[in-house]
């Protein structure tokens, strides 16, 4: 079966950063939106939390379909058993959207699942499908759900919150799920997602990821423009383009 269009279109444009929207101006949305849009963004990532699988609400369809923007839309499900909730999130818009495994008794089914779904924007193009793992999960898991999966997110900090540090041990274990990833000779995406900063940006780049989610780093109520460019062009830099 040929890769679908949303994979061929981000494997083209990798590495790429996905900036989290949340701690932008919510009421305010637009001109931060287009600011992004400036920067070169191409992927808007929205957290989705329920309150349950972790500590903080946040939002959820409404939202996502009331964001009105040409990049993706990266929809990260920190949700309890998202098994029936997909289709509402595939109909507000998403193109990518990552569940984690920790969530669900039936993440193979939730993979399978989203794997039948249309893209809502564009019937051809389907949905990314990703996985994301909490710092304390054992990548093992990754092995059995290889040919229901797009692309591995782990996450660098414990999910709840923007604007924590990131995880040390992060590092060594996205070496070690690269090395996992190409044993099985599949082209899986790599992300990393929580507590990347101007600081260190640099030093993730270099650890071989193809998405890097940043957001209260890009939108620290000064200067959202020439922080999203900050990170581009030092994306960029790292990987030669
Ligand atoms: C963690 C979320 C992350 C996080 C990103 O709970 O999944 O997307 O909010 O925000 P920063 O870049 O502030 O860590
Ligand atoms: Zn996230």
């Amino acid at each position: 079966m040929p890769d679908k269009l949303i994979l061929e279109q981000i494997r083209k444009a990798v590495p790429l950063i996905s900036v989290g929207i949340l701690t932008a101006d919510l009421m305010s949305l637009d001109p931060d939106l287009k600011l992004m849009e400036t920067a070169g963004v191409k992927l808007l990532h929205v957290d989705v939390m329920d309150g349950c699988f972790c500590p903080m609400m946040t939002v959820g369809p409404p939202f996502i379909k009331a964001v009105k923007t040409p990049l993706l839309k990266d929809v990260h499900l920190m949700i309890e058993e998202p098994l029936d909730k997909l289709e509402s999130y595939v109909d507000a818009g998403a193109d990518i959207i990552t569940v984690h495994v920790e969530s669900c008794r039936h993440i193979h089914r939730v993979l399978q699942k989203l794997g039948q779904m249309d893209n809502a924007n564009d019937p051809n193009k389907g949905i990314l499908r990703g996985i994301a793992l909490n710092p304390g999960t054992p990548l093992e898991v990754v092995t059995s759900l290889i040919d229901e999966v797009d692309m591995v997110f782990l996450l660098a900090v414990n999910p709840g919150w923007g604007g924590q540090k990131f995880i040390p041990s992060t590092e060594g274990r996205l070496s070690r799920l690269r090395k996992m990833l190409s044993d099985t000779k599949k082209d899986i995406l790599v992300g990393v997602d929580g507590g990347i900063t101007r600081d260190n940006i640099k030093d993730v780049a270099r650890m071989d990821v193809d998405i890097i989610v940043t957001g209260s780093a890009v939108f620290d109520g000064k200067t959202p423009l020439e922080n999203a460019k900050f990170m581009i062009d030092t994306v960029n830099d790292a990987a030669g383009k």
